[in-house]
């Protein structure tokens, strides 16, 4: 068992405090909050969390919980700091570090330099990518100087829910360790050991932006549900029905599907269909922002990736394009983001071939025909074939597809946009 202090007894380093004297562990819990340490003290929870109070009583009456406004000397022999301390909204809207600053201070204070073992320093609270190396690692190499080595820092995002927090506390969607250099925390496997959930071992940011990325899409499915259950109340629509018909698909609904950063979305579908019911919207007064604001993020990728592609080369450099129609094995031009690209390619000055096997202008029909022609009037003389791309000289080979790799190219010239790494 170990010896672990938590900083901050908020709804998530209480309950984290309570969980881990249920383990077995002894548990320091330091708080600037006199009445909150009396209180945890006393066997009573300052905040209401079902199941909390019954677990920090026992651990009162078993001695494992004890609970200070001053860590002073008592981390000596502590193996893992816990750091929950708030990150309130600043005026501006980013995180008020000022209490993950403080507490940091205190704990690199705090720590005995000629410990033999480091001390592991682990922050649950949410904090913005790069804060461990631009913030909090400054403030411990500041205090500890040459015995820096006396810590080791962790980033280790909290998923539990208020209400749910002691049920999600043993029952985690996942486990995030940020490490320096993304290996795995020796005090962070021990304490995990008995929780079943998989353990994703990354660098500090990417652990850092795991909660913002898994909060912001909580916040998209709320509001995209909303939106969607105001479109059905003013159209006379059963919401519930709807909503029980969208969850049934695991395919491509409630499924990773449509979620890896990469390229726009096009073809002859969505953006036909996302701008009609933006009209449907409109017309019954549901005041669909996030819906409405659809069709313009899109616009604002595809230009970041014409931007990204071109970046580093020079005005009329030889681009080549795999991939034209909206997505492999179709010659669906309509819509398509990969013909804005080329347009935009064109227009800027650079030389442009295309390969996209699928495709044969002379077979375009109809509308795909009309598209094709007025959006890329020379799309005859750009499309090359399979021997003209391997006998080619490319300044830039841009991937919209995934089918660089299977092509006989110089793959350091290769820029993929199917998949954002
Ligand atoms: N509440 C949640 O459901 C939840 C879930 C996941 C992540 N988080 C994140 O975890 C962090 C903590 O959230 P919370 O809701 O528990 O906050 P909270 O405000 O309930 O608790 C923070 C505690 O830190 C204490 N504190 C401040 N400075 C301190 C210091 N120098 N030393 C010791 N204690 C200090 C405060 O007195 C307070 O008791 C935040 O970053 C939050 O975004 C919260």
């Amino acid at each position: 068992m170990m010896k672990i202090a938590v900083f901050g007894l908020g709804y998530v380093g209480l309950t984290a405090a309570g969980c881990l004297t249920k383990e077995g562990h002894q548990v320091i819990g330091v708080d600037i909050s006199n009445d909150k340490v009396n209180e945890i003290n006393k066997g009573l929870s300052p905040i209401k969390e079902p199941g909390l109070e019954d677990l920090l009583k026992t651990a009162i009456d078993n001695n494992l919980l004890h609970c200070t406004t001053n860590a002073g000397e008592k981390l000596g022999d502590v193996d893992l700091a816990i750091v929950c301390v708030g990150t309130p909204s600043g005026p501006d809207g980013s995180h008020n570090m000022s209490y993950i600053a403080e507490v940091s201070r205190q704990i690199a204070s705090s720590v005995d330099r000629t410990r033999k073992t480091p001390l592991t320093v682990a922050y649950r609270s949410t904090i913005r990518p790069g804060t461990i190396e631009e913030l909090i690692l400054p403030i411990f190499a500041g205090v500890l100087g040459p015995d820096i080595g006396a810590v080791q820092l962790v980033y280790n995002p909290e998923f539990l829910r208020e209400a749910l927090a002691i049920k999600d506390y043993f029952n985690p969607p996942k486990i995030v360790i940020g490490t320096a250099d993304g290996s795995p925390n020796i005090h962070m496997d021990e304490l995990n050991k008995n929780i079943q959930a998989p353990v994703f071992y990354t660098k500090f940011r990417e652990a850092e932006f795991t909660k913002f990325v898994d909060n912001s899409f909580h916040a998209v499915k709320v509001a995209f549900a909303n939106e969607i259950g105001r479109i059905c109340m003013q159209l006379d629509i059963s919401a519930a029905t709807v909503h029980k018909i969208f969850v049934s698909d695991t395919k491509l609904n409630i499924s990773p599907y449509y979620t890896r950063p990469g390229g726009p979305f096009g073809g002859s579908c969505l953006p036909k269909d996302v701008r009609a019911l933006q009209y449907i919207a409109s017309d019954v007064g549901a005041h669909t922002h996030l819906i409405d604001s659809l069709l313009r993020t899109n616009e604002a990728h595809k230009h970041f990736l014409f931007e990204h592609c071109t970046r580093t080369l020079e005005k009329g450099s030889h681009v080549l394009l795999l991939g034209l129609a909206f997505k492999s094995d179709s010659d669906d031009l309509r819509e398509s983001p990969n013909v804005d690209l080329a347009r935009k390619l064109m227009q800027a000055g650079f030389k442009l071939s295309v390969y996209d096997p699928s495709l044969r202008p002379n077979h375009l029909v109809g509308q795909n025909l009309g598209y094709a022609y007025s959006h890329l009037p020379g799309l005859s003389n750009i499309l090359i074939g399979l021997e003209e791309l391997e006998k080619g000289s490319f300044d830039a080979i841009v991937d919209t597809n995934g089918s660089a790799p299977a092509l006989s190219l110089d793959q350091s010239k290769v820029v993929n946009i199917h998949a954002i790494a």
